[in-house]
């Protein structure tokens, strides 16, 4: 089944590799108002901002913070996983002095894959990008923020929205630009949202407000895309089989698992690293996607490793591999940006902005390029309709802008 099948299929109640979550919320005027927090969980990195939003477009970071999510957290008890992000909202109100006892929104970005049943609350389905923490699968996650909030003595802040980063960053930059119609993540995951309309959302209430609303696609899921013999290895040692088959193809969690594979592969086979000591690559996970990019120099790649590649021909063949892997990569989730354009626009009659947020296409050189080389190849001159837009914190100012939404629409009394 293609990409536009999939989305057309997760749309309605039958269920496939797609699962087109609703958000409950549709695109910012840009006239919201006031200062909203937004606490942001993405991977192991945690934000808390507090976000001004003017009312003409314009948002202002005031107070930010970043924290690490240990491992034991990621893997232990739910219930310490929560109270880490409640402790660390706490050290963000005492470090920018703010006041914890007068009311506050907070939106809450959760990068995980969530059914959401409304804009602020939802069930994680599955923990993706390494996390395992017990208790939270099938829960509400908003609830279970609150939850720690309350335990925390923080319960002057209410989560007003939950949000996946997507729907975050898609949010924030159509804050200002409202050609922007689509969200991507290329990260340590991947994924995107798009504006649908809502009488098309044949899974949903008919009956439901607004005439547009974002879907979270969960395009990390899609299964249908041909793979290789180090996709598979890769997908049969992870801690999730058989799911997030396309992430494990393009996002910066994986790249240089790839590589790996493929360089243990050539040196099985005698054609890398000869009479080297190549023990450095025996272990998971030991090259990442920071290493590939490396080999922009040659030399560096293997000099992180502590291997000496004076002659440089192993440096030639190892920055051939990084950029088939990366070029891959790119070269998917350009496709599928296609394909979520093409469902909003069969005839890619009209400009569309795509926010796209995430380390890998930040950082990582030429991912940009190789991205526009395949919506060239695929559109040719009606490419330039598309404009991909780099959005730095999109994730957690949306996350604000959705809150000041979901306010917004609150019901009165
Ligand atoms: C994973 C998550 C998804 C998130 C993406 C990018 O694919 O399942 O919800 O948007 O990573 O962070």
């Amino acid at each position: 089944m293609g990409f536009a099948e999939a989305m057309r299929r997760g749309l309605t109640q039958a269920s496939g590799s797609l699962k087109m979550i609703p958000s409950y919320v549709g695109r910012p005027t840009g006239k919201e108002q006031g200062t909203y927090l937004a606490l942001d969980l993405g991977g192991t990195n945690l934000r808390v901002l507090a976000v001004r939003l003017d009312g003409q477009g314009g948002a202002a970071t005031d107070a930010a913070s970043r924290f690490v999510v240990p491992q034991d957290r990621m893997r232990g008890e739910g219930t310490v996983l929560f109270d880490f992000l409640a402790d660390c909202l706490s050290l963000f109100f005492k470090n920018h002095r703010l006041d914890r006892l007068s009311p506050w929104e907070l939106g809450f970005t959760f990068s995980f894959p969530v059914a959401q049943t409304a804009v602020n609350a939802g069930a994680l389905l599955t923990w993706t990008k390494g996390f395992t923490a017990s208790g939270v699968e099938g829960q509400n996650v908003a609830a279970l923020l609150a939850n720690a909030l309350a335990r925390k003595n923080l319960s002057a802040i209410s989560v007003a929205a939950l949000c996946n980063d997507t729907v975050g960053t898609l949010s924030a930059k159509s804050y200002a630009d409202p050609s922007c119609d689509m969200g991507v993540i290329l990260g340590t995951g991947t994924n995107a949202c798009y504006v649908e309309e809502t009488q098309r959302i044949e899974k949903l209430n008919p009956s439901l407000p607004g005439k547009e609303m974002i879907i979270n696609l969960e395009w990390g899921n899609f299964d249908h895309l041909e793979t290789n013999v180090y996709d598979q290895t890769l997908d049969r040692a992870s801690f999730n089989p058989g799911r997030q088959r396309m992430e494990k193809m393009v996002s910066g969690m994986y790249l240089g698992e790839l590589v790996r594979l493929m360089v243990v592969d050539m040196i099985e086979q005698g054609e890398l690293l000869k009479q080297k000591d190549a023990s450095a690559f025996a272990c998971p996970y030991s090259v990442t996607s920071e290493h590939m990019a490396k080999t922009f120099h040659p030399d560096d790649f293997f000099a992180s490793f502590g291997i000496d590649d004076a002659a440089g021909r192993d440096g030639v063949t190892i920055a051939r591999v990084c950029r088939m892997v990366s070029a891959r990569a790119a070269r998917i989730a350009a496709a599928a940006i296609a394909a979520v354009i093409l469902r909003m626009d069969k005839d890619l009659g009209r400009r569309h902005t795509v926010a796209i947020d995430g380390s890998l296409y930040e950082k990582y050189p030429g991912f940009e390029e190789n991205m526009r080389g395949m919506l060239e190849e695929l559109f040719a001159s009606r490419a330039v309709n598309i404009r991909l837009a780099r959005v730095s914190d999109g994730s957690g100012i949306g996350a604000a802008v959705i809150a000041a939404v979901a306010a917004a629409n609150r019901p009165q009394g």
